[in-house]
């Protein structure tokens, strides 16, 4: 039988897990952290999921980022809920990460500037597409994208990086002899933890 992880029954290397494996996903493009799933509630409250790549942890802060289009739905949610969550399950590592918090768009700003400049040629040119993201098209094909110029800012009206502020964090670990859950809440410059029945 497999040996259990040093965390299982380590409450703090357990969060310390968790953020490793996001600080991970944001470098390593095979990894399930690098692209969670991000739900939002629409304006009724109506639950809305999409996958987004995960471009920084900063697990000091308990901070995470991504970048999305200003004009997309996720954008409109978030600026008017103030709120999002992420979600990733890692197969291999049989480990479930939730984090929820406060979320906050970034467009004009210097966390802005800096997550434009450090983008990709290619992932920049997606945000001069028109028509706006969700808009009905008359054939699959009928919208266009600017080239491919590094130097172009075309789309950077358009781009914006999302930081989600995580409050509360729900790590579930599967095993035969028994799983693991823990809830962590942050609390000042800290986080307050405990297991939880799984
Ligand atoms: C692997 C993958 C990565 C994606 N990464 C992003 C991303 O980082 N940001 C983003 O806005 N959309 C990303 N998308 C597209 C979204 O999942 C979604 O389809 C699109 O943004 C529209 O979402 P919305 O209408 O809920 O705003 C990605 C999709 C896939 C499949």
């Amino acid at each position: 039988m497999d040996a259990l992880p040093s965390f299982y029954d380590d409450l703090d290397g357990f969060r310390a897990e968790g953020w490793r494996c996001l600080a991970e996903g944001v470098e390593n493009r095979r990894s399930p952290f690098h692209t969670p799933t991000l739900a939002t509630v629409d304006a009724v409250g109506r639950p809305r999921l999409r996958t987004v790549v995960l471009r920084a942890a900063e697990t000091e802060a308990g901070a995470l980022r991504f970048h999305c289009d200003r004009r997309s739905d996720k954008a409109r949610e978030i600026a008017q809920s103030g709120l999002a969550a992420l979600h990733v399950y890692d197969g291999r590592a049989k480990l479930q990460l939730r984090s929820e918090g406060r979320a906050r768009l970034h467009g004009d700003d210097a966390v802005a500037d800096a997550a434009w400049a450090g983008a990709l040629a290619m992932s920049r040119v997606c945000y001069g597409i028109k028509p706006a993201p969700g808009t009905a098209l008359a054939a699959g094909d009928a919208y266009a994208l600017p080239g491919e110029d590094p130097e172009a800012r075309l789309g950077r009206e358009n781009f914006c990086a999302v930081v989600l502020t995580v409050e509360r964090m729900d790590l579930l670990y599967l095993d035969r002899r028994g799983h693991r859950r823990a809830v962590f809440f942050r609390e000042g410059e800290g986080w307050r933890g405990s297991w939880v029945a799984p």
